[in-house]
């Protein structure tokens, strides 16, 4: 099987050797587990090392944590941006009314943009975010099914952020997502530890334990040597 490096120091250690080509990977996790990080640094690793562009979908209002996570990383983004090989793209919804029609529109510009910088590398976050504007459950569920295929149809391989409560069987905020995808990869921070556990990984042999990883000012590592007990999540 061909796998997609992610870069991450420690990570493709976990998953022989990286993402299943071409597939959806959820990365979920409580507030602040890393998520966002995570997805920042499959980009950059992809851009700067690995000479496969990569695109950002934000939903967030703002996006000031987005710059400060790459400047206090000593990222140095610009050139990669100059160079077509790293995008951030805000995703504009504006009312629940029409929302399908509004996400059709942005499907459209989110292709283009993939076929112009001939990305590789896709990342969604986050599709909490996107399902707070469907107030209706049985709607956001299709929905939300329906963008991630419309995703998977662009050929990237993609990570879809979630957010939870940060419960260790929580895996989406929605309940859907998680068997929507591939692979699913679950943050969690109990201080003072931080964790990264892979729920699945659609053919492959993944690690079956919960590791340790820190955030410094490299960005992610994780230590993939050492395990953590399952009971020590809460
Ligand atoms: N330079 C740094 N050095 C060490 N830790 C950092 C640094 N920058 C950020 N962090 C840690 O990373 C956390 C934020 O990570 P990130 O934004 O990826 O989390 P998230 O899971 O996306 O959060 P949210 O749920 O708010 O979107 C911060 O709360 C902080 O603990
Ligand atoms: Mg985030």
């Amino acid at each position: 099987m061909e796998r997609v490096k992610t870069g991450i120091k420690g990570f493709d250690e976990l998953i022989q050797g990286g993402f299943p080509l071409s597939s959806t990977i959820l990365v979920s996790g409580g507030a602040g587990t890393g998520k966002t990080i995570f997805g920042l640094s499959y980009l950059y690793q992809g851009a700067k090392n690995l000479d496969e562009p990569g695109l950002y979908i934000t939903l967030e209002g703002n996006l000031k944590n987005l710059v400060w996570n790459m400047e206090t990383f000593g990222w140095d983004i610009k050139p990669l941006q100059d160079a077509g090989k790293l995008k951030i793209y805000k995703m504009n919804l504006h009312t629940q009314e029409n929302v399908e029609m509004q996400i059709q529109e942005e499907l459209k510009v989110i292709a283009k943009l993939v076929k112009d910088l001939k990305v590789k590398r896709l990342v969604v976050d986050s599709t909490t975010a996107l399902g707070v504007w469907i107030p209706e459950q049985g709607k956001m569920r299709h929905l939300l099914y329906s963008f991630a295929d419309s995703l998977k149809n662009l050929g990237c391989t993609t990570i879809l952020i979630a957010e939870t409560k940060g419960g260790k069987l929580d895996f989406s905020a929605f309940g859907v997502e998680e068997f929507i995808v591939d692979g699913v990869v679950s943050l969690y921070f109990v201080p003072p530890n931080r964790m990264i556990f892979v729920r699945k990984m659609r053919g492959t042999n993944h690690s079956k334990t919960a590791h340790p990883f820190d955030i410094n000012e490299m960005g992610l590592e994780i230590k993939y040597r050492d395990e953590i007990l399952w009971e020590a999540i809460k």
